[in-house]
């Protein structure tokens, strides 16, 4: 586990490499690694839920983003059909819907019913405008399109159990009743049977709308909880846990609201945005192994909480926002003045060294696939997002977009338990969210960050060097496999680590071969210096 400690702001450290090699001739030096798997040795198989994302009224992520009438390239119902076409290439599994601090200060009602009814609502999560000419129905139709499962948000903040109720009738009651029947003469004959809810975000933040200490939440949450399941006793609740692992609260808040609502609940929330505000790559690169160290506190928290109550239940993680955000998140980019509608808010253009460290997150989710059963990356469409739009115009892929699209097309199955052996190095990262600027010492950090998926037919290697200049030599014993050979292999770099794809450069950073994976026996592979790599091999017997 990674200890975290506050120092000062401006003793910031900078990272240390270990066993910096030297060049020689212009040469790139060569690190030596060793990954050694066991088929028999798993964490645990991959929920389909681990491979979300997030769309919430913000900014142009709905409107000018998924939802565009007059969009050339719009269905009747007006969804851009070129950012439809994307996003199944993406391929998440389940969409949180609406928001993220938005939530908070939603009326479920202002988004469903006939369009030109439907008000225009100050949003004091983003200060703009909300036309509501896209809610609940819509979102659901737009998921069943994208073959999504949608995951609701209900309002905790501003309102309570009640309306969560009604939202829940509203969606997944047949008929018969006076909310069933409403979304029925509102032109959706069959329940929605959303079967994901999350009980209000982040209220542990100042900033939320309506935020609550932990036991004014743990109460409401359970009630909401209770009301909820009355109304559809199939459905799966995540209580909101801290909004980030720096908060001053974090683990009392999780104890606390669990004390609460333990029995009422299958999931609790984790969130986590990677930043570089220090400018310090290495320390960039480390910060995923930040949140093995953030799950594995949850864990051991959720868990201490149930021998506490003598329950052998296990409460799952939904690490319902993660991302790479710190370039938009404060300031001017933030919020525009005017109350504009669908104003160009955190879009952040993401870069090489971005896609790393959100590399480096895919292979944490994977690697704790036990208890994160739910993930959802924040977000989809234009804020902080992997696809991008001009209104009326080009869609295209940021280059997060590729490892999540590796993560989430290659991903599923069971995960294994990958010993690596890897020389490391020193960093500080540094947090300046919440009450005092953290700085979290990371020593040790391995250069090599390995996840590795047995699908049965496949086994699937995903791979990142954080060796800025170095070349990683890895040998791969792939005990149980047998006979291996090489689906696909590619590999994710640029000279430029801030090179970025734009609307005229859109594939400026893509996925290209990989070149030299050799098979016999084990599996060796040559990995370039700050790259984000995927071999995918052919399991070809059980051995
Ligand atoms: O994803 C952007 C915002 O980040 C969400 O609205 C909020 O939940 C978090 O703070």
């Amino acid at each position: 586990m990674i200890r975290r400690s506050a120092h000062e702001p401006g003793t910031r450290k900078t990272s240390r490499p270990h066993d910096r090699l030297n060049h020689s001739n212009g040469a790139t030096d060569m690190k030596q690694m060793k990954v050694r798997l066991n088929r028999d040795n798993a964490i645990g198989d991959t929920d389909p839920r681990l491979f979300g994302a997030f769309v919430e009224h913000l900014g142009r992520c709905v409107y000018g983003g998924l939802f565009e009438p007059g969009h050339p390239t719009a269905t009747p119902q007006g969804f851009r059909g070129d950012v439809l076409a994307l996003v199944r290439e993406l391929a998440p599994t389940i969409m949180r819907y609406p928001g993220g601090n938005f939530v908070s200060g939603y009326n479920w009602e202002d988004g469903v019913g006939p369009v030109e009814k439907r008000p225009v609502r100050m949003d004091l999560a983003w200060l703009s405008r909300d036309p509501n000419t896209f809610g609940t129905n819509e979102f659901v139709d737009w998921c069943r399109l994208a073959n999504i499962e949608p995951m609701l948000a209900v309002n905790l903040g501003t309102r309570g159990p009640d309306d969560a109720r009604r939202m829940v009738e509203y969606c997944n009651h047949p008929s018969g009743t006076e909310l069933s029947d409403l979304r029925r003469s509102h032109g959706w004959d069959d329940p929605h049977e959303v079967r994901f809810w999350c009980l209000g975000n982040e209220m542990d933040g100042p900033w939320q709308m309506g935020s609550k200490t932990a036991t004014e939440y743990g109460r409401i949450a359970t009630e909401a909880a209770k009301v909820m399941r009355l109304t559809d006793p199939r459905i799966v609740l995540a209580a909101a846990g801290s909004s980030g692992r720096n908060m001053p609260t974090f683990g009392q808040w999780e104890e606390e609201v669990l004390d609460h609502t333990f029995d009422h609940v299958e999931f609790i929330s984790l969130h986590t945005y990677l930043n570089d505000y220090a400018g310090d790559t290495p320390a960039f690169l480390a910060s995923p192994d930040l949140m093995d160290g953030f799950i594995e506190e949850v864990v051991a928290i959720v868990d201490a909480v149930a021998t506490r109550k003598g329950s052998s239940k296990r409460v799952m993680l939904s690490f319902d926002e993660w991302n790479v955000w710190y370039r938009t998140r404060r300031g001017a980019t933030r919020t525009l003045p005017g109350w504009p509608v669908a104003p160009p808010i955190l879009e952040e253009v993401y870069t090489m060294k971005d896609a790393l460290a959100f590399g480096g997150a895919c292979i944490s989710l994977l690697n704790h696939a036990d208890r994160v059963r739910t993930a959802c990356l924040a977000q989809l469409v234009n804020a902080i997002a992997p696809i991008m739009t001009e209104t009326g115009g080009r869609a295209w892929r940021q280059t997060i977009f590729h490892p999540f699209a590796d993560f989430s097309n290659l991903g599923r199955g069971t995960v294994l338990a990958a010993e690596v052996d890897s020389p490391t190095y020193d960093a500080t990262y540094f947090d300046p969210r919440g009450a005092t600027a953290l700085h979290f010492p990371m020593p040790e950090v391995p250069y090599l960050k390995v996840a590795a998926v047995d699908a049965g037919a496949t086994l699937t290697l995903f791979l990142l060097n954080r060796s800025l200049d170095e070349d990683a030599s890895v040998e791969i014993d792939t005990g149980g496999f047998g006979s291996l050979s090489v689906v696909r292999a590619t590999t994710l770099r640029d000279d430029d680590l801030e090179a970025a794809n734009t609307k005229d450069a859109p594939d400026r950073i893509a996925p290209v071969p990989l070149d030299g994976v050799e098979v016999s026996g084990g599996v060796r592979v040559t990995l370039p210096p700050a790259s984000w790599n995927v071999v995918q091999l052919r399991a070809t017997r059980r051995q």
